[in-house]
Formats: structure tokens, C-alpha cells, sequence
């Protein structure tokens, strides 16, 4: 990438700078065409290891890998030119302890491009965070429903109701503190989320939390209809492509058994006219 087209990706600060100002627009990508549609409208583009079940049919998040991450970051980050890459550190590549993050996140950044990395894990994760930052690894957060703690946390549930919602606020603030430039809050109640986001200084970015975020994520196939083994109650359903994929593949095949496809127009003569 020239120097002139690197100069017009935003940045971690540009992120930070949009709090109270204009509404952080984030959604998901895992392949170039994706992440081509997605950086003419987002501000920040997220390799989520959500990739290991969209794309690879995986039951959670637990069994991705560094090399799952730095395959799909690539190929996102060749369709990148304003975004914000955001890439996920996958379960296991960063909760022994910041010498371990570090060399992880450092990988991460160095084979994919990204701009930051994303980890889970709040007051817990505030240390490693901290060393992260200061060896220059911008790091968003991400608290609440963090799904790489599904089998601690009993299931894919809202966060943070009733008394626990100390804890959460209590959580994003370590993160923030600790230098996280963004916070994502998932599969939190709207009104604790607005607390969390009047408390820190840097963007709450929601999803599954209210309108009162200072931004918004998708996991982008979940949004377009093309992910449907299960459907949250957080996702919008802005498009609906994987019926137009089911119907497009079975006129296909329909038209094939029916000998009308291919037609003269997608055959090649055996002459070329003079
Ligand atoms: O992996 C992912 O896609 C995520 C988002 C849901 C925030 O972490």
C-alpha cells in the first residue's frame, strides 16, 4: 500500500475523536469482497473469530486459530482502504498472561496489517491490556457477553442484569483505564450500557446494547441474511441473501437437469469468424 492511500485509514485516535460526535459504524468482514463492501460504509471493519462458526461451520468461537485469524485478516485487509482493521485475538493466544498477548497480538498486526486487536475480558484482562498499549498495540475490549467464556458463563445470555451490573460498569472502566481506545459491549442491558458509556472516556460500541452506544457492530452475515443457523434477537435483518442464494442455486440447477443452461451466449463457437 503507497504511503498517500495509508495516510487515509482511520486510526485508533480518529476512533477515540468520534465519541459524542458521530456514531462509531462497525460491522464484521472475514474475505476481500466483503471487506471491500464494508470499507465504503464503516468506520471500523472487525476480523471477529465469529468467523470460525459463519464460515467454518465451528459450534463456538473456541476453536479458532492464529492461523484461522491471520488468514482471514489478509484477505481483508486487501480489501481495506479507509477502515479501521480490527482483528480478533482467537481463545487461548492471550489469557496466560501480556508476555503471551503480546506475542500474539505483535503476529497479528505484523502478517495481516491491522491497526488493532480486539481481546475479551474486563477488570481480569485491565493488566494486559495496559502492556499491550504500551509496547504500541492499540487494543479495543470487548465485555459483557464475551462468547470465548461461554462454558463459564452458562450460555450465550443478556449481562449484566441486576447486581452484576456494578461489575460490568466496574469492568469497562479497568479497560478503559487501562488504555483500551474503544469498548465493546455485548448482549448488555440498553440502560447499563448507556451508564457504562456516560463513565469512559472512549467509545462503547454495541451490540446487542442499546442505542445509547457510541457506536454499533454487526457480525455482517448475521445482517445480511446469510448466517442462519441461529438469529439473535440484536440482529436487524437488513437484507436477505442467503434465501436469494438458495432460490439463485436452485433455478440453477433446475435449468441444468432441463438442459437450458448453458445457453449459446455463455458457449464458444468452434470457428471465429474472419
Ligand atoms: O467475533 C466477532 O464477530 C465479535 C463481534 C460480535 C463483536 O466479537
Amino acid at each position: 500500500m503507497s504511503a498517500t492511500a495509508e495516510q487515509r485509514r482511520l486510526m485508533p485516535a480518529d476512533i477515540v475523536a468520534m465519541k459524542g460526535r458521530v456514531p462509531v459504524v462497525c460491522l464484521t468482514a472475514y474475505t476481500t469482497p466483503v471487506a471491500r463492501i464494508a470499507d465504503r460504509a464503516c468506520d471500523l471493519v472487525l476480523v471477529g473469530d465469529s468467523v470460525g462458526m459463519v464460515l467454518h461451520g465451528l459450534p463456538s468461537t473456541l476453536g479458532v486459530t492464529m492461523e484461522m485469524m491471520i488468514l482471514h485478516g489478509q484477505a481483508v485487509g486487501r480489501g481495506l482502504a479507509r477502515a479501521l482493521m480490527v482483528i480478533d485475538m482467537p481463545f487461548g493466544s492471550y489469557e496466560e498472561g501480556p508476555a503471551q498477548a503480546f506475542g500474539n497480538a505483535a503476529r497479528l498486526m505484523a502478517e495481516t496489517g491491522a491497526g488493532a486487536v480486539k481481546l475479551e475480558g474486563g477488570a481480569h484482562m485491565a493488566p494486559t491490556i495496559a502492556f499491550l498499549v504500551a509496547r504500541g498495540i492499540p487494543v479495543m475490549a470487548h465485555v459483557g457477553l464475551t462468547p470465548q467464556s461461554v462454558n463459564t458463563l452458562g450460555g450465550y445470555r443478556v449481562q449484566g442484569r441486576g447486581a452484576d451490573g456494578g461489575r460490568l460498569l466496574e469492568d469497562a472502566q479497568a479497560v478503559a483505564q487501562a488504555g483500551a481506545f474503544a469498548v465493546v459491549l455485548e448482549k448488555v442491558p440498553a440502560g447499563l450500557a448507556a451508564r457504562i458509556g456516560a463513565a469512559i472516556a472512549v467509545p462503547t460500541v454495541g451490540i446487542g446494547a442499546g442505542a445509547e452506544c457510541d457506536g454499533q457492530v454487526l457480525v455482517i452475515d448475521d445482517m445480511l441474511g446469510l448466517f442462519q443457523d441461529f438469529r439473535p434477537k440484536f440482529v436487524k435483518r437488513y437484507a436477505e441473501l442467503g434465501a436469494a442464494a438458495a432460490e439463485a442455486v436452485a433455478q440453477y440447477a433446475a435449468e441444468v437437469r432441463a438442459g437450458r443452461f448453458p445457453g449459446p451466449e455463455h458457449s464458444f463457437a468452434d470457428e471465429v469468424a474472419p
